[in-house]
């Protein structure tokens, strides 16, 4: 991707090299489960996969939920009280950006300024975030060209409190939301940053740090993992590992890999 000036200013201040096209880590990244690189569960490690990781049915109180359309959706999502996490919270976080967002960028759970606004990531990190899509000219805005808009979401549409990790049951019932989010939406790619969104997506526990540099899939979709940012501002040196994830999430675009089949 040619970057403008601007572009150009913006990673000189955050100190990240401006990106050269890297090898893809896969052969193809077409449609259907080539480009998949992470083990069936249960298969050891290191062995070659051979299927497709698919999630498994999560319960969920309502089951109209993975047939919904979106005002159903937003409103299952609004009465949930599937888990404890809606005894403390202000208000769901149901997720922000274009319905049929090319990029669909999967975060963790609403911290207390989500929980306080209703939107993902409009924190701290959130601002980190909205500067890396700023970098690759996508944006979080409902409206526009699909192309260079990002729906984002988490695997919690609850805020945890304290802000502590999600909990396994949390995540199992929280799940159908975001598994009916992905299906309306309809990404060309799906971002997953930090462990839980790996964790909800891919099925498994491996470390970001072994997981990021190659493009994974869920339900055929080009799936590139990366840090969260909440971790990036901890830790300023992955800064310029996150970027070259966006590159090489930028660059199976470029290709077209994401196009649905
Ligand atoms: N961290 C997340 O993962 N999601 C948010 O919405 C805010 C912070």
């Amino acid at each position: 991707m040619p970057w403008n000036e601007r572009q150009r200013a913006m990673l000189r201040e955050m100190g990240l090299r401006v990106w050269q096209p890297p090898e893809l880590s896969v052969p193809a990244v077409g449609p259907g489960p080539a480009g998949l690189t992470l083990p069936a569960p249960g298969a050891p490690a290191g062995q070659a996969p051979s299927v497709p990781v698919l999630p498994a049915a999560a319960p969920v109180a309502d089951p109209s939920v993975a047939s919904a359309d979106w005002p159903a959706l937003r409103a299952a999502v609004a009465a949930c009280r599937a888990c404890r996490l809606c005894e403390g919270r202000k208000q769901t976080v149901f997720g922000v950006g274009h319905a049929q967002a090319h990029w669909m960028i999967v975060g963790e759970a609403p911290g207390a300024q989500e929980d306080e606004q209703g939107e993902p990531f409009v924190g701290a990190a959130g601002q980190l975030l909205d500067a890396m899509l700023r970098a690759l000219d996508l944006s979080r805005a409902g409206e526009g060209e699909p192309a260079r808009r990002a729906f984002i979401a988490n695997t919690l549409k609850c805020r945890p409190p304290g802000n502590r990790n999600p909990q396994p049951d949390e995540m199992a019932r929280c799940e159908p939301f975001l598994v009916r989010q992905i299906q309306l939406v309809r990404p060309r790619l799906i971002l997953a940053m930090g462990r839980f969104a790996v964790q909800a997506l891919l099925r498994t526990d491996e470390p970001v740090g072994r997981l990021r540099g190659r493009v994974h899939r869920y339900q055929g979709v080009p799936l590139v993992v990366t840090y969260h940012p909440a971790y990036l501002l901890r830790n300023l040196p992955d800064k310029a590992r996150a970027w070259e994830d966006l590159c090489l999430a930028a660059d199976v675009m470029e290709r077209g890999a994401g196009t649905p089949g």
